[in-house]
């Protein structure tokens, strides 16, 4: 283990490790699987992804559990969404057991990067894939290259877990109604920034995006899903505009688990004003509590948390969530991958 780095202090950003992996596609097939040291790549000045957006990623976390072992979350589901991806950006997709093999090698060659258990921190996988073929037409390419970094990261809003607070803007789409929202695609991030920007200057840590046709329902939030507890049930947005999260599914079937009623489905933005908590779900944003939802075009305040504090059931879902991705729970779902 790297005895230099402040576990419990980490960010969520980038911080060089050892290794990454990588395989590239040509002639329709995938080649061998590369171990690199070097953080750069070197490819043609009029490759697909530089010029017409060809990029497509995943995220997913490796965590140190109470026995030692190192755990992935979730892998299978993140091969499949990245699959979903190729399909949507007419890409080569990535067989899940090509997948599978290049995060365990990634974890396993940058093992003293893994936080350890307690630290509250995890080892960000991130896969990625882009378009290498030169074209100045507008086409898919032939070529493509699949590369697994990973980082150790910290929380991704900062303070950890704790209230934060959000708005609602009309001015800005991330995505369009039948467009890449439900692909993992780079384009969507850099199409949000404006948004975030805005966002955060007015002191937001994130946007809560409106489905881009009718502006009427909720949408996502930034990286991450919204779900709410209304009436004791857990709701969370039904939309062709956001990607489908695995954070989220996984939720879902603790709520129903805990005995609650889940229903996935359009949630006005009046109807914030009945919920009892609100809250970010993602792999960086795990499930980060919401105290209060502006609107900044209407002036309206959503008070969600009327303490400041984490409500009970995402309180009840971190520590869940948090005991079965660190074997201290039976993972009875199945949603564990142990690498070593
Ligand atoms: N929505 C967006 C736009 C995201 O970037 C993410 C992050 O991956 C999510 C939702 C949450 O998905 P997951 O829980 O699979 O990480
Ligand atoms: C993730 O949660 O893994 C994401 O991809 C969000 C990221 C864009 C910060």
């Amino acid at each position: 283990m790297d005895t230099t780095i402040d576990w419990g202090n980490l960010p969520f950003g980038y911080l060089p490790t050892d290794y990454n992996v990588r395989c590239e596609f040509h002639n329709g097939q995938w080649g061998p699987i590369e171990v690199s040291q070097s953080d750069k790549i070197d490819i043609h000045i009029a490759a697909t992804t530089l010029h017409y957006g060809q990029e497509i990623f995943e995220g997913l976390k490796a965590f140190r559990g109470v026995d030692g072992k190192v755990r992935i979350f979730r892998l299978e589901e993140n091969a499949k969404r990245l699959q979903e991806s190729a399909k949507g950006l007419l890409m080569a997709p990535v067989p899940t057991e090509l997948f599978r093999e290049m995060c365990l090698q990634a974890v396993k060659l940058n093992e003293r990067f893994i936080p350890p258990y307690g630290s509250g921190a995890s080892l960000y996988i991130r896969p990625l894939e882009i378009g290498l073929t030169p074209r100045i037409g507008v086409k898919e390419a032939e070529d493509y290259l699949f590369i697994i970094m990973v980082t150790p990261v910290g929380p991704y809003f900062k303070g950890g877990f704790k209230n934060t607070n959000i708005c609602i803007m009309r001015e800005y789409d991330r995505v369009a109604p039948q467009g890449t929202g439900r692909w993992k695609v780079g384009g969507n991030y850099a199409a949000s920034l404006g948004a975030s920007h805005r966002a955060h200057e007015m002191g937001y840590s994130a946007v809560l995006f409106l489905d881009p046709k009718e502006k009427k329902y909720l949408d996502e939030c930034g990286p991450a899903n919204f779900y709410a507890i209304k009436d004791g049930k857990y709701i969370t947005p039904k939309s062709d505009s956001i990607l489908p999260s695995i954070t989220n599914m996984s939720l879902m079937e603790l709520a129903r688990e805990m005995g609650m009623e889940v229903e996935q489905r359009h949630i006005t933005v009046d109807e914030l004003a009945d919920v009892s908590e609100a809250a970010a779900c993602g792999t960086a944003a795990v499930c980060s509590p919401i105290g209060e939802i502006d609107d900044i075009d209407t002036g309206k305040k959503y008070v969600i948390s009327k303490d400041g504090k984490p409500g009970p059931v995402t309180t009840e879902f971190v520590r869940r969530l948090d005991a079965i991705r660190h074997g201290e729970e039976p993972d009875t779902h199945g949603w564990n991958t142990i690498v070593m």
